[in-house]
């Protein structure tokens, strides 16, 4: 199995992201590290021992990490995913509790004492604790296998700012110092995303699926769609974080290109923002892999064959 290691702000989206990846044989999860985004830190590294004790897996390691942005004041984005960040279910208080080391730490001495090229690091939200790891151990940087993070937008304008998707705009210095390292990495945008609408029948399917993993997942989605559906008009609301663990398992779904991409750090209306050289108009040499394309049916498919593994 694939070695993964989940950075993660919980989240119902980041919370299916888990779910399918704890039902997946060709995966295995080292621990879940947990950064501010979505809601502060601490609330969600509670999430992911929510999820992990839900899920009936709780021997995987919870590391929560950075509280805030590299250089920057945290925002949160509790009017999308309710006080929580994980509002829709009713989830009891976790037995489970994070391990003592800080993410970050947990990030680095994993990569360090497994083999080199073996590990696949997922970001599902700000990607400050990855960030924080490359600066404080640049060793690591060719040892990481891959990374594959949901973050940024191309054609898609943004969905925090005009301009900029959630995770970049949340610590985009974190986001530019990933992007200038040399390390294989899959960016899985608004692109991709906005075509992962969940529809009410396609919701009405994962209802139908018997388990309390699947059942929290549909109250979930059932949540934080409210706020999508209302903002965009469209027929379901995109569903993001899983798109990251869908193309792990079936990368036929999807296309895209090897591509330059770079952060805007400075400007105010602008921040976040992800410039990418689709047509290879500059000589910045490609450092990202951007999915534009996804099969969006058949990815749903594998979405719910996956939760419908699970307790
Ligand atoms: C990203 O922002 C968060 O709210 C979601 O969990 C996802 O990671 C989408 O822009
Ligand atoms: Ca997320």
């Amino acid at each position: 199995a694939q070695k993964i290691i989940i950075d993660t702000d919980p989240g119902q989206d980041d919370a299916i992201a888990i779910m399918m990846a704890l039902a997946s044989p060709e995966l295995e999860i080292l621990g879940l590290s947990t950064v501010a985004g979505n809601v502060p830190v601490s609330q969600t590294a509670t999430n992911a021992c929510k999820i992990l004790e839900l899920a009936g897996r709780p021997e995987i390691p919870v590391h929560a990490g950075c509280a805030a942005p590299l250089r920057r004041t945290p925002i949160t984005a509790e009017h999308v995913h309710g006080r929580t960040g994980m509002d829709g279910p009713d989830l009891p208080q976790p037995a489970l509790r994070p391990q003592a080391g800080h993410a970050v730490d947990f990030l680095i001495d994993t990569i360090r004492a497994n083999p080199p090229g073996s590990i696949t690091v997922v970001t599902l939200g700000p990607m400050t604790n990855l960030a924080l790891a490359l600066v404080k151990a640049p060793d690591i940087a060719p040892r990481i296998g891959q990374v594959v993070s949901m973050g940024g937008a191309c054609s898609e304008c943004g969905n925090i700012t005009p301009n900029a998707e959630f995770n970049i705009f949340a610590d985009p210095d974190a986001a530019d110092i990933v992007l200038r390292r040399p390390l294989p990495l899959t960016l899985v945008p608004l692109d991709i995303t906005h075509q992962f609408l969940v529809s009410a029948s396609r919701l009405a399917r994962l209802r139908a699926l018997p388990g309390r993993c699947a059942q929290a997942a549909a109250s979930m989605l059932g949540f934080s769609e409210r706020f999508d559906l209302e903002k965009y008009r469209w027929d379901g609301a995109p569903l993001h974080d899983p798109c990251t663990i869908g193309w792990l398992l079936a990368p036929d779904l999807f296309a895209g290109r090897m591509v330059n991409v770079s952060v805007e750090v400075d400007s105010p209306f602008m921040q976040g923002a992800t410039a990418v050289d689709w047509w290879r108009v500059t000589d910045r040499p490609p450092n990202a892999l951007f999915l534009r394309e996804v099969d969006s049916a058949a990815l749903w498919e594998v979405v719910l064959a996956r939760l419908g593994r699970l307790p």
